[in-house]
Order: C-alpha cells, then structure tokens, then sequence
C-alpha cells in the first residue's frame, strides 16, 4: 500500500532565530585597526535595546557595520532570520533594516517631502504614506520647506520618518539626542515608544544619555573599546553602575 509522504519544510525561508536582529561573534575594522572584537547581541521582536557607551567606545562602527557601510570581518548578522552579512546596504534595507545616522544627514537643500521620499526606494511607492506624516504632524505642516531650515529637533523627526519609510523590521538610531534640548529629547522618547507599539519594529539605538535610554530602552547594553561589557533589563538596572561606565 502506497503511504503518503508528508511533504518537507520549504526551504529556509523560516526565521530559524526568535531574535529578530541576531548579531554573532561580529568583527569589524578600519583598514588594520579592529575595532569591534567579537559582538554578540540578538534583538527580540518589538525590543527596544539602547546601547550605551562613551565617545569613540564603537557605537556608530556598530550601527555602520550593520549597515554594511563598513563590512564585517567576522561574524554574521541576522534580520528576522535571514543572514544579511553579504550583502550591499540597499538590500539590507530591503531586508528590513533602516538607519538614521549620526548627525541625521538629511538633505538640506531638498524639501521635507523630497528627504522622506529618498526612503521610498525599497517599497516601490512614490508617494509618502498618510501615516507617516500622522505620526509627524510637524512635517506635514513643513513638507515644501528645505530640511536644512529645520530645526535640529525637526530634522532629527524627518530623519526617523525616512528610515520608516521603507518599512523597516529593524530601525537603528545613532545617537538621535545629540544636540538636542531635553523637551525635545523626552518628545523624541515617547514618539520612538509609540512607532513601536504601533509598528512592532525592533529598536536599535545607541546612546550617551542616560535618561533617555531608561526612558525608552526595554534592555540597555554597555558598549566599551568595541566589546559588551555590561548589559541588563530596564527594571533590574543599576544606574549608578551604568553612570560610571559613562562617565569620563
Ligand atoms: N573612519 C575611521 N577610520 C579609522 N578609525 C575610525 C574611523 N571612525 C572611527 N574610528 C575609530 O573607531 C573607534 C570607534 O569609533 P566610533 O565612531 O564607532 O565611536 P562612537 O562610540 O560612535 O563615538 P561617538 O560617541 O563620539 O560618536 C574610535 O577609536 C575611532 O577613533
Ligand atoms: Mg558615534
């Protein structure tokens, strides 16, 4: 009698991580001097993570390593299971991962409009969704002025609302408080808890200022000369601890 066979799995196409950032032994370098020796963190879905760490500990040679604007030496990174270590930053972002850098680098001299539209590219629309300006409500009022007339506060909000506009699973933030006034930077905290929530993206972002990682942060990571030196939950944090890692 023929027995029925039940069909195999389809290929990898599973996440076969629960992280939905999965960052492994990650190795990183400009030219002979290594800089990252060896990360190891994995993102859960919808985590924020703030990842902490002093002028020129590796923070943002992190974020451009995942970015792939700098390649890893060793190790690999993972978005929602799939192995992106290979690839070029545009097909990184079509993999889900966005970036706002440090210094938000928006296009001064294009429009508000225009800046979000930059981000379009892997989604394949052409006009800015309704909803990111309604989590902007600033920027639709601005959207014919030129980025560079902003303020650093605004800009900083048109940098996030074009790394959402490619829809990411995996939004990465390079020190967004830098320069920014405290009224603003706490704003800046609800507003990145509420695209969570309404998103369910990962976070990634990295910080100097305390207050705000607690502020936002599920888990904060320590990040010292290019190595996790000290990570806990937001509820079972020590501070002061904390403090004294950031402190010069
Ligand atoms: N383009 C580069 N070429 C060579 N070394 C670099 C380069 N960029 C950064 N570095 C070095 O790599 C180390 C980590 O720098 P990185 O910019 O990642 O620090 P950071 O934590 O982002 O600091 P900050 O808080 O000041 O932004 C530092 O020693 C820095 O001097
Ligand atoms: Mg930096």
């Amino acid at each position: 009698m023929l027995q029925t066979v039940p069909a195999p799995p389809p290929p990898d196409v599973r996440p076969t991580d629960p992280a939905m950032l999965a960052i492994r032994g990650l190795h990183a370098a400009y030219g002979q001097s290594e800089v990252l020796h060896g990360l190891d963190i994995a993102v859960a879905p919808g985590e924020i993570v703030a990842v902490m760490g002093r002028n020129g500990m590796g923070k943002s040679t992190l974020m451009k390593t995942l970015m792939g604007i700098l390649p890893a030496t060793f190790g690999t990174i993972a978005v929602d299971g799939h192995d992106v270590t290979g690839l070029k930053s545009h097909a990184r972002v079509a993999r889900g991962l966005a970036y706002v850098p440090q210094g938000r680098m928006i296009f001064s001299t294009m429009t508000v409009q225009e800046n979000i539209e930059t981000g379009l590219t892997v989604t394949g629309a052409r006009r800015v969704p309704e909803d990111l300006y309604a989590m902007f409500p600033v920027l639709l009022e601005m959207k014919g002025r030129r980025g560079g007339n902003l303020s650093g506060g605004q800009q900083q909000q048109l940098a996030i609302a074009r790394a959402l506009a490619s829809r990411p699973k995996v939004l990465l933030l390079d020190e967004p408080t830098e320069g920014i006034q405290p009224s603003i930077i706490r704003e800046m905290g609800r507003t990145l808890k509420a695209i969570r929530d309404a998103r369910g993206l990962s976070i990634v972002v990295s910080e100097q200022v305390l207050s705000f990682a607690l502020d936002v942060a599920d888990r904060v990571l320590v990040i010292e000369n290019g190595a996790i030196v000290h990570e806990s939950p937001r509820a079972d944090i020590d501070e002061a601890q904390v403090a004294r890692f950031l402190s010069v």
